[in-house]
């Protein structure tokens, strides 16, 4: 399926976004908070990840997209790095069952080519077992950064197209578009950020360009419905010129012909 392009057309803005990202973080200050060791604030943060995929599903969310693994968290202490492995199988041993019955679509992006075989495996079997369900599309980025995933892109483009390496070439975002990790999903059109820092931090770098940012101090494991709500409140008054005049915006969409 292709997507619409915000920086070549206009995206529909519907109230509800279509598509949210989110970086889930404080899972370790929320831990240290209750003098708890950093991982507990990890495996309570899965908690927060099934209520907020059940919220997204309740409120007619397309594509959740979640951070959850970056190309930067190998520098964390390896018996940490060790427990997001195992929290990650757990997830997916524990979970696609029930995706399966919430007609949830399960994919997974990055360089998963990091991974133990086994998880590698079970992220094959999990994404084939949930292929065929349209009701909403749950993405895990592992081992997922934004430079690399623009990196591969245009590593795999000029794979398959030659003739674009050579100087002068017209590259347009058409051609690099359907390389990227996520060319199944249309761009965010809602990120939030739990945990008060407000930064991207090599997430979704290329398709976030007109997405609709918004940070909260929640700490991740206290995220739910009632947080992805008051995200939603502050979107819904947004108003997405995607390059345009207020004015503009007032009058309906018209998509420039090309
Ligand atoms: C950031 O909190 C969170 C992470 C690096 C990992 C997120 C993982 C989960 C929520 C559990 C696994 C989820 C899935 C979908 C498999 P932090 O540790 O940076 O918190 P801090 O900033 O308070 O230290």
């Amino acid at each position: 399926m292709t997507h619409t392009s915000s920086t070549d057309q206009i995206p529909a803005s519907p109230g509800i976004p279509r598509h949210v990202a989110i970086i889930m973080d404080g899972n370790g200050r929320w831990a240290s908070a209750r003098h708890m060791p950093r991982v507990a604030g990890h495996s309570k943060g899965v908690d927060a990840v099934r209520a907020t995929v059940q919220a997204c599903v309740d409120q007619g969310v397309e594509f959740l997209t979640l951070f959850a693994f970056s190309s930067e968290n190998w520098r964390r202490p390896a018996d940490e790095v060790s427990l997001l492995m195992r929290l990650f199988i757990m997830v997916l041993e524990r979970e696609v069952t029930q995706m399966r019955a919430n007609g949830i679509r399960l994919r997974v992006v990055g360089d998963t080519s990091a991974f133990e075989p086994a998880l590698r495996k079970l992220i094959d079997e999990s994404q084939a077992r949930t292929a065929s369900n349209h009701k909403m599309t749950l993405t895990i980025c592992a081992n997922y950064g934004g430079r690399w995933d623009v990196l591969q892109a245009t590593r795999a483009m000029l794979d398959a197209r030659p003739d674009l390496a050579e100087a002068g070439a017209p590259i347009t975002e058409a051609d690099l578009a359907p390389y990227l990790a996520m060319s199944f999903a249309p761009e965010p059109d809602l990120f939030i950020r739990t945990g008060g820092e407000q930064r991207i931090s090599n997430f979704l770098l290329w398709q976030l360009a007109y997405t609709e940012l918004y940070f909260t101090d929640a700490f991740w494991p206290d995220f739910g419905a009632v947080e992805l709500d008051k995200a939603f409140d502050s979107y819904r008054v947004r108003e997405r010129r995607f390059g345009r005049t207020s004015a503009q915006v007032a009058v309906p969409i018209i998509t420039p012909e090309h």
